[in-house]
């Protein structure tokens, strides 16, 4: 008898998804197969033989056959062969039954209940894409024909409760140079495969339930009112926030969930902790999400974006963070104060020539005609917005003056606006702005003592890191002191400006708001001390459950529940109430000019001195003479 019917269906079905590549598994003899052969060359699918004899060395056909880099191959097995059970127990141990490869199972007896036979215990996945084909002798419409009904077969995940499911899905009449698909038996067709597996009721996943604030030895009911709770919600907050999403998903898939506790998120890197358990295939679950790292991306697969992850150093700026001189300056730039003082000097002479021209041109008769020195004065008087009582008389001399004085109220009028918003704008902050800087300067440091700050500082390949810690850990006698828990940390930092706390941002910012004042929360200064992370929920690298859950985690961000579970569990910005407290000019501000007036004064008084001892010199000189 010849498969000329079934070859054409092969094909078909697989040009059907376009498929280029197929592995035949058959015990025909060779003439048998040549038509076949002929059918794939003609359809430009590359396809390869291997035939199931009795006493074959299939040793290792998943390394021999199956191993290769296509993203997707087909893979024909006739079960009626006498290897065929050989070969579904290995494909099954090497679970190969999975979205990498297409399988086309062939039983020419159509015994459905030695399919279930062979695969009623097999790691057969949610993602398999096996199809049975069960030929229907005699029911073609056509005498030349013949009819094959297809069946999908596919487990939810039998080692987590799956049962195999076997799902009848269209029948096909083919001849032996087309087919064409005659009945629709069920509506698998109207749904991908993915999208008729959604629903998990009856499946059990692992999920590591990750809880580092709390002994692991506690009642599970309290760890699990922890975990699924909402107070205290800076408490392993990524790992509560991934706990809710997974929630979410339960609501939409329905399985069920065992948990095992664990309190690493990892030990080294990849391994240990919970990412440990996700890489090693005993969970299928991490409540909580991780950094995506070189060497875990071998293991696992991150999903989507949770939260950020921002550790930073805050502290309060030292209260000898340096005087600041220039900020009464820094108005104007130089070539500004300059040319304001030529100007001032050249109205200074233009009074006083007007002064001059108004006593000899319009014999004007003035008691007292001003100086050079006092028209200077004058006009120096006029840019400090003081009038002056002497003033010219003549019209034009008044239009003179009128122009100095509106200039200087314009120059006024900018320098104190500046300077008020310099000292609305930001409180002083500390001059230390990186990491380096930090390690170097003289400020007490302390560190969180969660596992991952500790790892990072204690590992990081970062010079800066490195010289950080060597400065402000290793060196210090007692070692003990350095390392606190977030609150005392934050309290630390309020009440002792210049130390140094470093922790992990949404940990800290929620004790910042509770115990700081307004006034205090802006005159934190943050370094960060690593790059802004994202972190992600990660599963298995081949998981057979990842395209479903990964569907479904973007589903949760696209609706914005994975946002408003963020918004709740996750801080990444301080508030700070900028425009509500009084500001306050500090000595860093104000000792300059206390300064210079003494300065000023000083030099006053000195040259006070000189000008009496030079008046007294002077009258003696005079008097002498006619005393002799
Ligand atoms: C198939 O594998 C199971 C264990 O996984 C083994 O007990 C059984 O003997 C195997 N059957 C054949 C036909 O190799
Ligand atoms: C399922 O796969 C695991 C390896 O992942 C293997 O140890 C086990 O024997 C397989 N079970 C069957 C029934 O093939
Ligand atoms: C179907 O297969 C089972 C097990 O392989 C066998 O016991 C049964 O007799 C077969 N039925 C028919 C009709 O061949
Ligand atoms: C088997 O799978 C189909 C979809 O492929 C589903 O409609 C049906 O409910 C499943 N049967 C069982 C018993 O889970
Ligand atoms: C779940 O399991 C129960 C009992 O084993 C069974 O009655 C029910 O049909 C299963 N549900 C699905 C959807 O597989
Ligand atoms: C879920 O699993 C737990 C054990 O892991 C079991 O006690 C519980 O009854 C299961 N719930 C459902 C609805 O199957
Ligand atoms: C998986 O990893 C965890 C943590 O590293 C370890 O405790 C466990 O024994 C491992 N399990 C297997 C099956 O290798
Ligand atoms: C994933 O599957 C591929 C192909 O079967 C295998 O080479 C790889 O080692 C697996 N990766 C992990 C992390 O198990």
């Amino acid at each position: 008898m010849t498969h000329l019917a079934l070859y054409r269906l092969l094909v078909f079905n697989l040009l059907e998804i376009n498929l280029r590549d197929v592995l035949v598994f058959h015990c025909w003899s060779e003439p048998e197969a040549y038509p076949l052969a002929g059918m794939m060359s003609e359809s430009h699918i590359y396809s390869q033989y291997i035939q199931l004899q009795q006493d074959a060395g299939l040793a290792n056909i998943h390394k021999d056959y199956l191993d290769s880099d296509i993203t997707k191959m087909g893979v024909f097995l006739d079960l009626g062969c006498p290897q065929a059970a050989l070969l579904t127990n290995q494909s099954s141990r090497a679970r190969l039954y999975n979205r990498r490869f297409h399988w086309l199972l062939f039983d020419e007896m159509g015994n459905l209940t030695n399919l279930a036979e062979l695969f009623v215990r097999a790691n057969i996945s949610l993602d398999a894409d096996v199809t049975y084909i069960e030929p229907r002798e005699g029911e073609a419409t056509d005498e030349e024909e013949e009819l094959f009904v297809l069946h999908d077969v596919y487990s939810k995940g039998s080692h987590l409760g799956g049962r195999l499911n076997v799902t009848i899905d269209q029948s096909i009449q083919c001849s032996r140079t087309d087919c064409r698909i005659r009945d629709y038996l069920s509506d698998l067709h109207e749904r991908t495969r993915l999208q008729q597996r959604m629903d998990l009721t009856n499946i059990t996943f692992r999920m590591a339930a990750l809880v580092s604030v709390m002994p692991l030895t506690s009642k599970e009911e309290i760890l699990m009112r922890f975990l699924s709770g909402e107070e205290d919600a800076h408490l392993d907050s990524i790992s509560r926030l991934g706990y809710r999403l997974i929630l979410h998903m339960q609501d939409l898939l329905h399985f069920n969930l065992s948990f095992t506790w664990v309190g690493d998120w990892s030990i080294q890197d990849a391994f240990g902790g919970a990412i440990g358990l996700l890489g090693n295939e005993s969970v299928e679950l991490c409540s909580s999400p991780f950094i995506p790292t070189w060497n875990r991306i071998h293991y696992v697969h991150p999903m989507v974006e949770l939260a950020e992850f921002r550790a930073v150093c805050i502290f309060r700026t030292p209260h000898n963070a340096g005087i600041k001189a220039t900020v009464f300056l820094e108005p104007f730039m130089p070539s500004v104060w300059l040319a304001f003082g030529a100007l001032l000097v050249l109205s200074g002479c233009l009074l006083w020539l007007i002064f001059r021209l108004e006593q000899h041109g319009m014999q004007r008769c003035l008691d007292f005609v001003p100086s050079l020195l006092t028209s200077c004065q004058i006009s120096f008087g006029a840019a400090c917005i003081q009038g002056s009582h002497l003033l010219p008389k003549s019209t034009g001399g008044r239009l003179a003056f009128i122009a100095v004085m509106l200039t200087s109220f314009l120059m006024y009028n900018y320098y104190t606006s500046i300077v008020v918003s310099t000292l609305l704008g930001s409180p002083v902050r500390s001059n230390i702005r990186t990491v380096q800087q930090l390690a170097d300067s003289s400020l007490d440091v302390g560190i969180d003592n969660v596992p991952f700050t500790k790892a990072y500082l204690t590992s990081s390949p970062r010079p800066d890191i490195r010289s950080l810690y060597r400065q402000k850990v290793e060196s210090k006698r007692d070692q003990s002191t350095v390392w606190y828990g977030p609150e005392e940390g934050v309290l630390k930092v309020r009440d002792q400006p210049g130390f140094v706390y470093i922790s992990e941002g949404s940990f800290i910012y929620h004790h910042v708001e509770k115990h700081y004042l307004p006034r205090e929360i802006s005159d934190l200064n943050e370094i960060m001390l690593r790059h802004e992370g994202t972190v992600y929920h990660m599963i298995h690298l081949n998981s057979s459950y990842r395209e479903l859950i990964t569907q479904l985690e973007v589903r949760l961000v696209e609706c914005g529940l994975t946002s408003k579970q963020r918004r709740f569990f996750s801080k990444t910005r301080l508030q700070t109430y900028s425009n509500s407290f009084v500001i306050q000019v500090g000595m860093e501000y104000a000792a300059p000019l206390f300064l210079s007036l003494l300065g000023g004064y000083s030099m006053a008084v000195l040259v006070l001195l000189l000008e009496v001892a030079w008046k007294r010199t002077e009258r003696q000189s005079c008097l002498l003479p006619q005393e002799q």
